[in-house]
């Protein structure tokens, strides 16, 4: 028989990043976030920019929706994400002040951040993507370019003294793909370790596809595990058409090959010490909203969930896994 959710067979928390218009609106994909997980993620609602539109004011409208369907519905919430180059509103962008001001600025967006959302939003991504594909930092990143490369030390000091309590991740992408995305990643953690910075979990996004092998993924996870910090499985998505074919059909053959993937995945993951298994979220929840479509323009079928929101293969390769 089919299992109840994937909630009920997972050892471990599992979530999915969601668009608040969709939980508003979409009754379907409203049920399968409330019956299906026991994390949740915004996908965009808790960006600088969604919560932070100008200088003066903030929004909380959508992001406090989210955590009310949370509680409701006995969720842990991930925040996604402090500080990011990224989604920036263009009052930061254009921002003028010395580096005193940008210290401010950031100190000031994390701890507002942080402080609203005590007690309930259990984690965060502090700080998103910080690393260069050479496996540097990257330096088209204003935080970097104002205040120096230890503005990361400094968000995640902020971010602990504004809640204790609140799990602090550090968030990239690459791990499976690219030796120097992953070399110059744990470097950087283990930095912070080193230096005593409050860091207490390694998010891999695992924007990942068809043509990456399960050995590649299973060593970016067991590499992450092996810095001792939590580890999350983040914003997986496992693309079907990487050669972005503008023509490609989801077969049968493909949807058995996902479902091999996300299995394997499952567990790898599982394998992992409990303490360290923070859980896997997927990057939203069905193929019909995925943001791979937008990404790469073209034919894109990642989630678990169909474009009707039914189970797929891949959903039955992650609780096989699980
Ligand atoms: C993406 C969202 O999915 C899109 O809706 C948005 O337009 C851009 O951002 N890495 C991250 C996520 O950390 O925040 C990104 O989310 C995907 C890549």
């Amino acid at each position: 028989p089919p299992v109840a959710s994937l909630k009920s067979v997972a050892p471990f928390p599992v979530g999915a990043a969601v668009s608040i218009n969709l939980l508003k609106t979409r009754p379907a994909y409203r049920q399968l976030m409330a019956t299906e997980y026991n994390s949740i993620t915004a996908e965009n609602a808790m960006k600088f920019g969604a919560l932070h539109p100008s200088a003066t004011t903030y929004n909380w409208v959508d992001a406090d929706y989210l955590v009310d369907f949370a509680q409701q519905n006995n969720m842990r919430v991930h925040g996604h994400t402090l500080l990011w180059y990224n989604s920036l509103p263009g009052w930061v962008t254009s921002f003028q002040g010395d580096s005193a001001a940008w210290e401010n600025l950031m100190k000031t967006h994390i701890q507002t951040v942080v402080t609203h959302f005590r007690g309930k939003v259990q984690a965060w991504d502090v700080v998103n993507e910080a690393i260069d594909d050479n496996g540097n930092l990257r330096t088209t990143n204003v935080w970097r370019q104002h205040l120096g490369d230890q503005y990361i030390d400094r968000a995640f000091q902020y971010a602990h003294a504004a809640d204790p309590a609140a799990l602090l991740f550090y968030n990239d992408y690459g791990h499976e793909y690219s030796t120097a995305r992953r070399t110059g990643i744990l470097a950087l953690v283990n930095g912070l370790k080193s230096r005593g910075v409050p860091i207490h979990g390694i998010g891999l996004q695992m924007h990942t596809s068809s043509n990456i092998t399960d050995a590649r993924i299973a060593e970016a996870i067991t590499t992450a595990a092996a810095t001792g910090l939590q580890v999350h499985v983040a914003e997986l998505d496992i693309s079907m058409n990487p050669s972005r074919s503008a023509s490609a059909t989801f077969t049968p053959a493909l949807a058995a090959a996902q479902k091999v993937k996300y299995k394997a995945l499952a567990q790898t993951f599982k394998a992992l010490p409990a303490a360290q298994r923070y859980g896997i979220t997927t990057w939203n929840v069905a193929d019909a909203d995925t943001w791979k479509r937008n990404d790469c323009s073209c034919p894109e079928w990642p989630l678990p969930f169909d474009d009707n929101y039914q189970r797929k293969p891949a959903y039955d390769g992650l609780v096989e896994g699980l």
